[in-house]
């Protein structure tokens, strides 16, 4: 059974994935779209391509202008626009943490990685789930990292003498993200870690931070760092709540998993609690749910919408992720909505990207708030400070 498994596997991926089996992008964007991702308008950047401050766009054939994701890395530079943190400010890093398997952790991870790499957002990914879809996702095969010495699960392993986190981030397809994949060794590392415990006291306290140290020695190389947790709470996933300093809560819009984010929240705080006797407090910047797959015209769904307004109030994202054919048939074939033509209609694949671009974009506003550089309050401490000097 586990050969015929492999053998459709490859399959799979050979028809999926092109032949040289590195997914290539060819993200192309009309002035008019090229101009909202760098925060501009369109007038504008014709008006630096007048003036020769930008070069000329590429043309179509038919004199359709278009930019490629590099041309839009070209335009921040020349125009001095920068969208992440300053240079001395940490990266925020946020966990897409839920228990439950199947509420959309991993799509929500590698939608909205691509969703701040187009925004002009450097972004680390860090799997630190066995399952390893959002490895696959970025296109780098889990299984082709098991003999390798720089992974994840060498790094966490309090057995291995690997402690160089740099050397197990792997470039992706996309130039501005990167990622930690990761590889069936994550199982074994949980298993080292959980060994710890027999020591105690100094050992556990390091079981726990490992992750966290890891980051600490890149935080400052990039804007945001996302962490892709393992569906159960072990030692895993308490490194990864260690190493947060967001929290994304997926809750998809059905009755089951509604009920069960009850437990969630005490098991987080019985988590934070464990951290905390362990010489490992956590301060979070910001925690939200979101609610990650809602059918609108579904029975029951409406109601519990509803419900998670009322239970969650300011900590739940005013716009739901709508459930949608475009996302499942993208990640079925191993990419995001950001990175596929429409499946059906124009319409609906617009729709979906509009959705998603929303609630990505009141994720984002938390993230600045982290940084004061950027944030509001920031920017009027700056006025205050500049004032009384
Ligand atoms: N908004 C959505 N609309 C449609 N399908 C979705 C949506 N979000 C997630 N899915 C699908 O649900 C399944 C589980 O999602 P996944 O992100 O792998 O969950 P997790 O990482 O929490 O286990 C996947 O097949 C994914 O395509
Ligand atoms: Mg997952």
């Amino acid at each position: 059974m586990t050969r015929s498994c492999e053998e459709m596997r490859d399959r799979v991926k050979s028809i999926v994935f092109k032949p040289e089996d590195r997914k290539t992008l060819d993200l192309t964007f009309g002035p008019g779209i090229a101009a909202d991702l760098v925060g501009r308008t369109p007038e504008a950047l014709a008006k630096a391509e007048k003036e020769g401050r930008l070069a000329a766009p590429k043309q179509l054939s038919n004199g359709r202008r278009y930019y490629t994701l590099e041309d839009l890395t070209h335009i921040r530079e020349a125009l001095g626009i920068h969208a992440g943190k300053a240079p001395d400010e940490d990266a925020v890093i946020i966990a897409v943490q839920n228990f439950k398997g199947g509420v959309g952790k991993s799509t929500i991870t590698k939608h909205f990685a691509d969703y701040l790499a187009l925004h002009g957002y450097r972004v680390l990914v860090i799997d630190c789930d066995p399952q390893a879809s959002t490895t696959t996702m970025f296109d780098i095969q889990p299984e082709t990292l098991i003999d390798d010495e720089e992974t994840l699960g060498q790094f966490l392993s309090p057995r291995s003498t690997f402690d160089n986190f740099r050397q197990a981030i792997r470039d992706t397809a996309w130039p501005t993200i990167k990622i930690v994949p990761s590889s069936l060794g994550l199982q074994d590392a949980e298993w080292d870690l959980t060994a710890t415990l027999r020591e105690g006291g100094q050992a556990v306290r390091e079981g726990l931070q490992r992750l966290r140290i890891g980051i600490s020695s890149i935080v400052k190389d990039y804007d945001v760092i996302l962490l892709d947790p393992p569906p159960a709470m072990g030692f895993l996933g308490l490194n990864v709540m260690a190493a947060a300093t967001g929290l994304l809560v997926p809750v998809p819009a059905r009755q089951l998993d509604y009920l069960s984010t009850i437990h969630f929240m005490d098991t987080i705080a019985e988590n934070i609690e464990v951290l905390e006797a362990n010489g490992t407090p956590v301060d979070y910047g910001f925690i939200r749910i979101v609610c990650s797959a809602y059918t609108p015209s579904k029975p029951g769904e409406n109601d519990m919408w509803k419900m998670m307004q009322a239970t969650y109030a300011n900590f739940l994202l005013s716009q739901p992720i709508l459930a949608s054919e475009e996302i499942k048939n993208a990640t079925q074939a191993f990419r995001s909505v950001y990175e596929s033509k429409p499946s059906a209609s124009h319409a609906t694949y617009q729709r979906c990207r509009d959705n998603l671009d929303s609630v990505f974009g009141e994720v984002v506003q938390q993230v600045r708030q982290q940084w004061p550089s950027k944030s509001i309050a920031g920017r009027a401490g700056e006025t205050v400070t500049s004032a009384a000097a």
